[in-house]
């Protein structure tokens, strides 16, 4: 059974994430910066760390030999430009580790729309969410200029609405840069659905050095 280390796992996306590891029996190594907020289970090695610090967080992920990096942490509203250095740190904790996949969950917003704008570019888009969406196509942008790694990455963005909701065990994933929209043209995912699409990818090597989205 594969061993995987997932930062961001006391967070709403994360902590389902890390339920759906729990389901599926993986050996988890779970960071945050406050360890005592993470769940109890024997199937979890809680650590402290802090993505600024990516040293610590290396050590964290080497240590027992973790071979996919999980990543559901979210830019910090009063330092959004924190979240390209949390990137590049992602970047080098997955290459110092030596694991085979980088998974990071990211935005919407950058998703594109038949017209071929982007979703957050659409009238009415909310304008305080447009900088959380700009900070996550920068990050992106970094993934998709890595050359010549060891490792595979896969960002993973949400549909436009993503809620706690019940989990269906069905979901949709879209390849191709563009917002998955349902027949009514709504684009939703249960976080619970999320979280098994994120980690049925620990296995499923269809998706590599790309942007995906998960809808139903
Ligand atoms: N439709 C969309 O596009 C959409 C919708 C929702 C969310 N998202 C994205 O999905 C991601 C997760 O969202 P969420 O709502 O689950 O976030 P959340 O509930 O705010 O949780 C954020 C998580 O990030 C971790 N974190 C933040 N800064 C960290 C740091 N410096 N070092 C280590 N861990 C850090 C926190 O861990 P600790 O505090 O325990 O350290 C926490 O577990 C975000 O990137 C968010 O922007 C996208």
């Amino acid at each position: 059974m594969e061993k995987i280390a997932i930062l961001g796992a006391t967070g709403k996306i994360g902590s389902r994430i890390l339920m759906e590891l729990i389901e599926r029996s993986y050996v988890i190594t779970a960071i945050s910066r406050n360890a005592f907020d993470l769940p109890g289970s024997t199937l979890i090695i809680g650590c402290e760390g802090d993505i600024m610090n990516e040293k610590v967080i290396s050590g964290h992920v080497m240590a027992l030999e973790n071979e996919v990096l999980i990543s559901a942490i979210s830019p910090d509203p009063h330092d959004l430009e924190s979240f390209l250095t949390a990137t590049e740190n992602l970047i080098k904790v997955a290459e110092k580790a030596a694991v085979k996949k980088l998974i990071t969950v990211g935005g919407a917003g950058s998703l594109l729309l038949p017209d071929g704008k982007m979703l957050m570019e659409k009238e009415g888009f909310p304008d305080f969410v447009k900088p959380i969406s700009d900070i996550h196509k920068r990050a992106l942008d970094i993934y998709k200029s890595l050359e010549g790694k060891k490792f595979d990455w896969i960002n993973v963005s949400p549909a436009e609405t993503i809620e706690a909701d019940e989990k269906t065990g069905k979901y949709r994933i879209g390849a191709d840069d563009h917002l998955l929209m349902d027949e009514q043209g709504r684009s939703f995912i249960s976080m619970e659905d999320f979280a098994s699409a994120v980690v049925d990818l620990i296995e499923d090597d269809t998706y590599k050095n790309q942007r995906i989205t998960v809808s139903y």
